[in-house]
C-alpha cells in the first residue's frame, strides 16, 4: 500500500524529512502553525540554509507529491503515517527540554483521528515521554487503539540533512508493548523505509524507551568525544604539545577513530549543548543522576574553549581589548549552515565586544541571523572587510571559503598581522611564512 504521509513541524528535521520522503514517491504533507513559513516552503523557499535541500523542495511541489498546510483537520484526514517532526529546545533558565510543542502538536492532532494510523514521534524527547504521549491518543483519538504510537529518532546534521535522511547509518523503531500494535507498527515503518532497508542500513527494533535515549546516548557521546580532544588540549597547552598531532595518531586507532575527534572551538548549534543539559536533568528526575555527572564536565570544558580562545586574543593585544578592532570570520556554529543557536563563534565575538574593542564579524550564510541574534556586534560584506584595521582576526567557523583565504591578501588590510585560528583549519607554516603571527589553542 502507498501510504500518505504528514509531517508535523517543519524546521530543520520537518522540512527535510517532508521534502526527501516525496522525493522518494510518497504523497506528503507538511503541517506547521506558523502561516508564513507554510507559504515560502509552498512556494519553494526553505527558511534556513541546507546545502542540496531547495532543489529536493522544489522537485517535491512540482511533482504534486509534496504540498503544505496549517491545517490539523486536513492533515488528519490525508495521512496514513504523521510523523511528528515539532522541536523540544532548552527550557529558558534550566536544563530540561521544552515539551510545549511536541504536547500542543499531539493535543491539536489525537481528537481528529477517526481511522487507523501510525503516529511516529521523531523529536528529540526526554525518555519517557512516548508512553505518555501514546496513552494519550489511545485515550483522546476516535480511532482509539488503532491510532499507534512509534518512536524514531532522527540523527540528521546540519549541512548533511539530506544524505542523512535519505541514508542514515541506522534506522530505530521504538514499537509499543503490545505485541499487535508493535507488528503493526514495525510492517508501516519498514514499508515507509522500505528502500534504506533494502541499501542494507540496519533497522533497529526496541522498546519506546531505548528508542528515544538511542538518540540523547548518540548526541552525548559524540559531545563526550570533542570535549575529551578539547580537555587534552589544555593538557597540550600546559605541556607545550601539538593537540592537532596527537588527535591524528589517535585517530589512527580504529577503536578511537577520528570523527569528532577535532580540537578547537568545541560544539555549539541546535542539538548538542541542549540534548546533553536535558539528558542530564531527565537523569536526574529519574535517580540516575550520578550515571550522568561526566556530561556537566563535558559541558564545562566546552565552555571553556570559549573562554580560552577570547583570553588568548587579548594575550596577543598585550592584555586588553580597550580601543582595539577585531576581526572574526565565522558566526554559524559549524560551516554549511547558517544556524546561529548556541554558537561558539558568537558567543566568542559578544564576549570580546563586551570588553572593549570594535568587533566585526563575517559569514558567508549566517549574517541575517548573526545580526538578529547579536544586532550589537559590526558586520562587514567580505572577509577581507570584517579583518580591516584589525589588531587580531579569529577565525571561529572553518568554512572552505576561510581555509583557501590568502594570508598575503589578507594582510594587506590588516593593522596587526595577528591571527587566532579557534578551528585548526589553516595552515600554520603558511600564515607564518606570510608574516603572520599565528595562534590556536593546544598548539605550541
Ligand atoms: C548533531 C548530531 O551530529 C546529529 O546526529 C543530531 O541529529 C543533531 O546534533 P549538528 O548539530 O547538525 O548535529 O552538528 P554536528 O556536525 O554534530 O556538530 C556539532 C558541533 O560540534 C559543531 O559546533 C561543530 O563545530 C562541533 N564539532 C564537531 C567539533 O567541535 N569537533 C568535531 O570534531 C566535530
Amino acid at each position: 500500500m502507498a501510504y500518505r504521509l504528514t509531517v508535523i513541524g517543519t524546521g530543520y528535521l520537518g522540512a527535510t524529512h517532508a521534502a526527501c520522503m516525496a522525493d522518494l514517491g510518497f504523497d506528503v504533507l507538511g503541517l506547521d502553525v506558523d502561516e508564513t513559513r507554510i507559504a515560502r516552503l509552498a512556494a519553494g523557499h526553505l527558511p534556513f540554509y541546507e546545502p542540496g535541500l531547495e532543489p529536493v523542495l522544489r522537485r517535491g511541489l512540482d511533482s504534486g507529491r509534496l504540498r503544505f498546510t496549517s491545517s490539523y483537520a486536513e492533515a488528519a484526514e490525508f495521512g496514513d503515517v504523521h510523523f511528528l517532526c515539532v522541536g523540544t529546545p532548552q527550557k529558558a533558565g534550566e536544563y530540561a527540554a521544552d515539551m510545549s510543542y511536541v504536547h500542543a502538536a499531539a493535543r491539536s492532532l489525537a481528537p481528529l483521528l477517526n481511522r487507523p494510523c501510525l503516529i511516529v514521534g521523531k523529536s528529540t524527547v526526554p525518555v519517557g515521554a512516548a508512553e505518555g504521549l501514546a496513552d494519550m491518543f489511545a485515550r483522546t483519538a476516535p480511532a482509539g487503539g488503532d491510532a499507534v504510537l512509534a518512536w524514531n529518532p532522527e540523527f540528521l546534521r546540519e549541512g548533511f540533512a539530506v544524505q542523512d535522511t535519505l541514508r542514515p547509518d541506522r534506522i530505530v523503531a521504538g514499537l509499543p508493548a503490545e505485541q499487535g500494535a508493535a507488528e503493526h507498527a514495525e510492517k508501516v515503518l519498514r514499508e515507509v523505509y522500505r528502500t534504506m532497508i533494502a541499501d542494507d542500513i540496519p533497522f533497529v527494533t526496541t522498546d519506546y524507551a531505548t528508542a528515544e535515549l538511542v538518540k540523547v546516548a548518540a548526541n552525548a557521546f559524540l559531545a563526550t568525544k570533542i570535549s575529551f580532544i578539547n580537555a587534552m588540549a589544555e593538557v597540550c597547552e600546559a605541556a607545550h604539545a601539538d593537540v592537532t598531532k596527537l588527535a591524528e595518531a589517535l585517530s589512527h586507532d580504529g577503536r578511537i577513530g577520528g570523527r569528532f575527534l577535532g580540537p578547537g572551538l568545541g560544539f555549539g548549534g541546535g542539538c548538542l549543548p541542549k540534548d546533553i543539559r536535558a539528558f542530564m536533568a531527565r537523569a536526574g528526575e529519574l535517580g540516575a543522576d550520578q550515571a550522568l555527572t561526566f556530561l556537566r564536565e563535558v559541558d564545562e570544558i566546552n565552555i571553556r574553549r570559549r573562554i580560552r580562545t577570547v583570553d588568548l586574543a587579548r594575550e596577543l593585544l598585550g592584555g586588553s581589548f580597550s580601543g582595539r578592532t577585531v576581526g572574526v570570520l565565522g558566526a554559524a556554529f559549524k560551516p554549511d549552515s547558517d544556524d546561529v543557536r548556541d554558537s561558539p563563534a558568537l558567543d566568542v565575538a559578544a564576549s570580546i565586544r563586551a570588553q572593549g574593542a570594535k568587533v566585526t564579524v563575517y559569514d558567508p550564510k549566517a549574517m541575517r541571523n548573526a545580526r538578529r541574534a547579536q544586532p550589537n556586534l559590526e558586520y562587514g560584506e567580505s572577509a577581507l572587510s570584517a579583518a580591516r584595521d584589525a589588531h587580531v582576526v579569529l577565525l571561529l567557523t572553518e568554512w572552505q571559503e576561510f581555509r583557501d583565504m590568502d594570508p598575503s591578501a589578507l594582510a594587506k588590510t590588516v593593522a596587526e598581522r595577528n591571527i587566532v585560528d579557534g578551528r585548526h583549519a589553516l595552515d600554520p607554516d603558511r600564515w607564518r611564512a606570510a608574516g603572520w603571527n599565528y595562534r590556536a589553542l593546544g598548539r605550541p
